[in-house]
């Protein structure tokens, strides 16, 4: 089994999901192979809840690492559970074009690209940068 989906799940078991019930686990694959996972965080303003997804792609920066090569998405449910808008524009900005692999519990119901989560997207090359 892909240890990054076998991470991405047992992530999800950290979820903070109180309020939704939703609980979500992601996993980024670094360059050099290393797996930094995160969960979705709510809280009482509903409106500061992190996805699974920016949790852990933040943790991985903070840590200093910079290129990655994957991320997997776990949610229990039987059709995939694909990144909301913003994340895309996260993984987009910091990960670029790589696969999204998006699983539930026992299995991979899909592989995405980012190019085609996110079409026609705003990033630093618009600020020449
Ligand atoms: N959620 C994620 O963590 N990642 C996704 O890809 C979809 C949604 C979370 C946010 C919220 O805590 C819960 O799922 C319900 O939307």
């Amino acid at each position: 089994m892909d240890r990054l989906v076998a991470a991405a799940r047992a992530a999800r078991e950290h979820a903070v999901a109180d309020f939704s019930g939703f609980k979500v686990g992601a996993a980024l694959e670094t360059d050099s192979g290393e797996i930094i996972t995160g969960c979705n965080v709510e809280n009482a303003t509903y409106g500061l809840t992190v996805c699974a997804e920016r949790v852990a792609i933040f943790k991985a920066l903070s840590e200093g690492r910079r290129s990655f090569r994957r991320i997997a998405v776990v949610a229990d449910t039987a059709s995939p559970t694909p990144p909301c808008g913003a994340c895309r524009q996260i993984i987009w900005e910091f990960c670029g074009d790589i696969p999204v692999v998006l699983a539930n519990l026992t299995e991979v119901t899909a592989t995405a690209h980012m190019k085609d989560l996110l079409p026609l997207p705003f990033d630093k090359s618009l600020l020449g940068r």
